[in-house]
């Protein structure tokens, strides 16, 4: 169901707590990613044309539960004012009276960063005196941090339940995709799911090989499948823990009507590192010490085609270490076969952004969710408690 949103309520004028997920990668004080910051520019902007006041608040990172300058964010106040070309002015609290005279001192369009939410302890514990202490400094409530909403934090859930609460325009566009997709997926719907580990996407496998025609596996999960079919493969790293899930998707997927596909090539190397030897191999043929990096080139083929054909793909995880030259050639294939599709494609969170941005590919995709965590969640048919918050359209 579609979210009340900022343009379903009369915004203007108001001072506007916006909960926006500022959690990007920082080096020696800058931002080295600011794709998140700039997914919710069009939210600020459209607040600040209604003549809002605009109080934004993120966490960054995982601090605990008390101040740390490494994850004060003033890097972020910094690009965000860049982006906007227009002054942020950044605070030093969350909460108290400095932060309310600040706010008390706002201009309609005027923009304000509090501090890092989790320097306060009673933020992950969705303290009501933290969302009290918040809601004073604002009218309405404003979610735009679909990649923070499977957390039940005070900024991210509690607050929705004590001022009229919306959804930014990035936290909209996340849940019409995502809901899209396991609702009425276009059929044949390809999902490729890739990354390090399958205990983090059990469920999710499982959600699939209900609700896919074909799931494809790679990166080092695949590794575990697999192992589960019996098949040695050298030094590759496999996730033990990972073994019996695997075995249990292997036995649901026999009698699916979802095809579950393993590699049928790998890319061997002797060592874990750039300039290791490396060639493609047979998945029964990994010599003795190599260890698995990347799908091989006949996998890699098989992927693309069945992505070309798709009514829908969904991807996540990469397909080995693409981080790495000579392992990024599956990943890089499955990117530009999903560029490619006519389609709809959807990339989920985490690596697989990466991996699409480092191939300059990111707009070549119909959506590409920001939320890692969250995203999976809400395949996995899970309430997210910062969307479960949020009003539904059909009650504004
Ligand atoms: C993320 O980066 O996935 C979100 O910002 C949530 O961060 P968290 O996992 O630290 O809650």
């Amino acid at each position: 169901m579609a979210k009340r949103t900022v343009r379903d309520f009369d915004v203007a004028g108001k001072r506007a707590l916006v909960r926006v997920d500022f959690n990007v990668p920082l080096k020696d004080g800058r931002v080295t990613d600011d794709t998140r910051i700039r997914a919710s520019l069009p939210t600020i902007a459209y607040l600040r044309e209604q003549g809002c006041r605009v109080i934004l608040m993120s966490h960054l990172g995982r601090p605990k539960d008390a101040p740390d300058p490494a994850f004060a964010l003033d890097p972020v106040a910094m690009r965000l004012g860049q982006l906007l070309e227009a002054p942020v002015r950044k605070l030093s609290d969350l909460t108290g009276p400095g932060v309310e005279a600040a706010v008390a001192s706002m201009k309609p369009g005027d923009v304000v960063l509090l501090e890092n939410s989790r320097f306060d302890p009673r933020e992950k514990r969705n303290d009501p005196a933290l969302v009290y202490d918040l809601a004073r400094l604002g009218d309405i409530y404003v979610n735009d941090a679909f990649s923070a909403a499977h957390r039940a934090h005070a900024t991210t859930a509690g607050l929705a339940t004590v001022l009229p609460a919306m959804a930014g325009f990035q936290m909209a566009r996340e849940v019409a995709a995502l809901e899209a997709l396991v609702a009425e997926p276009k059929r044949p719907f390809v999902v490729v799911l890739g990354g390090s580990k399958v205990t983090d996407k059990i469920k999710v496998i499982d959600r699939f090989l209900d609700l896919a025609d074909q799931l494809l596996i790679g990166g080092a999960m695949s590794l575990a499948f697999l192992k589960a079919k019996g098949l040695s493969l050298g030094a590759s790293k496999v996730e033990e823990e990972g073994l019996p899930y695997a075995e249990e998707a292997l036995k649901k997927a026999a009698g699916a009507k979802c095809e579950l596909v393993l590699p049928t090539d790998i890319v061997a190397a002797d060592s874990f590192a750039e300039d290791a030897a490396a060639w493609a191999v047979g998945v029964d043929a990994i010599p003795d010490g190599w260890m698995g990096l990347d799908i091989g080139p006949a996998t890699a083929e098989k992927y693309a085609a069945a992505i070309a054909t798709a009514g829908e793909v969904f991807w996540n995880g990469p397909m080995g270490v693409f981080e790495m030259t000579p392992f990024a050639d599956g990943t890089r294939a499955v990117a530009e076969a999903m560029a490619a599709c006519p389609g709809v494609t959807v990339v989920g969170g985490g690596d697989s952004v990466a991996a699409v941005n480092k191939f300059g590919l990111a707009s070549r995709m119909d959506h590409v969710s920001l939320g890692g965590g969250a995203s999976l969640e809400y395949i996995e048919g899970s309430d997210l408690p910062g969307v479960v918050a949020l009003p539904d359209k059909e009650q504004a």
